[in-house]
């Protein structure tokens, strides 16, 4: 071998693929989530003979497959039939009653949305789908400002499935009592994969993403192990990317261990990000962290004089602020009702 052999070549790279380390990238086959998306596929199947259906809810840590196993099972069925539209919404993104029906009339191919109020536009959706069926995915659910918008769903859509997706484990008990007794959703929680299925699923997008003899699987492990110890696939990828990076930063063809240790010492800072709190979460922590042990009531006072909302979305930014380790709820019986503390964490203050 040449002295040279080894140094990338300015117009060269390692990535023989890198789009399929992209987090938004769906694989063609999802292993591991068989058993969960035959479950789903079940559960849809009165749909296809125009009988009413399920609804879903899926619980479960970032990173585990809950959006990829949705897609997937959106796309199977769209391949499979027409009879049932799939839509899928991000509640991050469209967080308004107001955008999710914008979003929904865009993809049922109504473009005529300008100038439309809300209910008008329901109307048109209700129009479309009321004569087949739809599975509405949800997806970071627990980020709609409305919760309205699902209770109008399940109200004026007669055959359909809503597919609710979230983190946040106890996001059935912030739902208003008349949605939830229209929703009455299957719930299906979703584990962190094991160690070997983490390796399995990283090794498949390695070998798509870089070229041969670039990645040296004794160094690949450290990623799967770092990967598998988190619990979360996006952070597998997002070192696989980096340590790519990192070789090339070197101008070499070969991945090093230095590169991966690079790469690794970046996760806490790609991990802050997961955590993304909207404007009143984060007004919310400040005021907790200001009066640390004061009742939810007080806490409440202080938010709604702010922001004027319901004791409802309260409690599920609250919830969120929980859901995310950035506070510690204790229970005191005050007068007979049991009465929240808020206290911030420590490493948060
Ligand atoms: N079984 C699998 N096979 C291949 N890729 C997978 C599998 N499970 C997850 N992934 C990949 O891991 C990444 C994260 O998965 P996904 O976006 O579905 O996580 P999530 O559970 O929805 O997380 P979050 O709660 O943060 O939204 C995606 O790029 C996805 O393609
Ligand atoms: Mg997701």
């Amino acid at each position: 071998m040449g002295m040279f052999d080894n140094f990338l070549q300015h117009d060269e790279t390692v990535f023989k693929e890198q789009l399929v380390l992209d987090y938004e990238y769906l694989p063609h086959i999802l292993k591991f989530r068989e058993n969960q998306q035959q479950y789903i596929a079940n559960l849809l199947k009165p749909l296809f003979s125009s009988k009413m259906s399920s609804n879903i809810l899926i619980t479960g840590s970032p990173g585990i497959g809950k959006t990829a196993c949705c897609r997937h099972i959106l796309r199977e069925m769209e391949n499979f039939s027409d009879k049932i539209y799939g839509i899928y919404i991000n509640c991050w993104k469209q967080d308004t009653s107001y955008k999710v029906l914008v979003d929904i009339c865009h993809q049922l191919g109504y473009k005529w949305t300008a100038n439309k109020k809300t209910n008008e536009l329901m109307n048109e959706i209700s129009k479309i789908v009321n004569k087949k069926a739809a599975v509405i995915i949800m997806d970071e659910v627990d980020k709609l400002k409305e919760e309205q918008i699902i209770y109008q769903l399940l109200e004026d859509l007669f055959r359909k499935s809503l597919i609710l997706i979230t983190n946040n484990k106890e996001f059935l008990a912030t739902l208003d009592q008349r949605t939830k007794s229209r929703l009455i959703p299957e719930v299906i929680e979703f584990v962190p994969y094991s160690y070997k299925e983490t390796y399995d699923i990283l090794y498949e997008r390695k070998k798509f993403a870089f070229y041969e003899n670039v990645f040296p699987d004794d160094l690949f492990e450290h990623i799967a192990q770092k990967a598998s110890d988190e619990k979360d696939i996006r952070i597998g990828l997002f070192l696989l990317k980096e340590t790519g990076n990192a070789t090339e930063l070197r101008s070499s063809k070969k991945v090093s261990q230095e590169d991966i240790e690079k790469a690794i010492s970046k996760v806490s800072s790609f991990q802050q990000t997961k955590t993304i709190l909207d404007d009143e979460e984060k007004e919310l922590l400040v005021m907790i962290k200001n009066n640390p042990g004061s009742s939810s009531s007080e806490i409440y006072t202080l938010y709604n004089q702010k922001f004027n909302k319901t004791d409802r979305t309260f409690r599920r930014k609250i919830s969120t602020l929980k859901e995310s380790d950035l506070i510690n709820v204790t229970e005191e019986r005050v007068n007979g009702t049991l009465m929240p503390y808020f206290f911030p964490k420590e490493s948060n203050s």
